[in-house]
């Protein structure tokens, strides 16, 4: 696992390397996200034309950012696979590693795969998966472009909570995950991701604060599943996600009726 992990450090490295700078998304500044965002790259004006039969033209094109990062990522989810840092692996039937768009702009964080992700070996698939999908469209999001993983890529058994020493195992992987997508932000579902990823304690405290994993900014909200047995705290949730919206640059979608 430790070569596993050092082969994907040099594939982000060269990664950096041949994306150079205009492929990697910047990350936010800490002035306001709206007037902070980055240009789309819709705005951006075209390239002017190559001249056939130049030495650049000539030269293999690169392949696009979100190429690389769906390679990187399918690295990472085979290094899962293979891991045995710790005893989540024994009893699970499917890894977890995570699932959405390489090029997302939004993160989501879970805790660790439940009954339902372990038998299908995708996240968020259950009835809190159902919740979190019901969010993300109220955000005016598909869940294809978004991507989603937890803090253990592993089922704890019997659903309880990850232990310490597992977290500190997975970390890496979830870190190398953020590392390759490079999100404009991300978000945590609940305590276990705030802990593992940020070292903080306690949803309840952190929320309605904007936090930083390696400057991009990280808004902590409640679990969906803590969602479904607490729906009244389904209003502070809804605020953090529109605080997640705000740093994307963007505004909930009307509300139908
Ligand atoms: N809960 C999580 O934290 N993650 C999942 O993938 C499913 C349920």
């Amino acid at each position: 696992m430790g070569e596993l992990l050092q082969a994907l450090r040099q594939l982000i490295e060269l990664d950096r390397q041949a994306g150079i700078q205009f492929l990697i998304r910047p990350a936010l500044p800490a002035a306001p996200a709206a007037a902070a965002a980055p240009p789309s790259p819709a705005a951006a004006p075209a390239p002017p034309p190559e001249p056939v039969g130049s030495e650049r033209a000539a030269r293999p094109a690169l392949p696009p950012r979100s190429g690389l990062a769906a390679a990187d990522l399918a690295a990472i989810a085979a290094a899962v696979a293979a891991c045995r840092a710790c005893r989540l692996c024994e009893q699970r039937t499917h890894p977890v590693p995570g699932e959405g768009s390489p090029a997302a702009e939004l993160v989501f964080v879970g805790e660790g795969p439940g009954a339902d992700e372990d038998a299908s070996g995708r996240p968020f698939v259950g009835a809190a998966g159902q919740l979190l999908d019901r969010m993300i469209q109220a955000m005016g999001l598909r869940r294809d472009e978004v991507y989603i993983c937890n803090a253990v890529k592993c089922r704890p058994p019997g659903n309880r909570a990850p232990l310490d020493d597992e977290l500190a195992a997975c970390r890496p992987f979830l870190e190398a995950q953020l590392a390759i997508i490079r999100p404009r932000v991300i978000c945590l579902l609940g305590a276990t991701p705030l802990k593992s990823l940020l070292g903080l304690q306690g949803v309840g405290k952190a929320r309605g604060q904007r936090w930083d994993w390696q400057g991009i900014p990280v808004i902590a909200t409640y679990h969906p599943a803590y969602l479904l047995r607490n729906p009244a705290a389904k209003k502070p949730a809804w605020e953090d996600l529109k605080a997640v919206l705000a740093l994307l640059g963007r505004s909930p979608p009307p509300r139908a009726g």
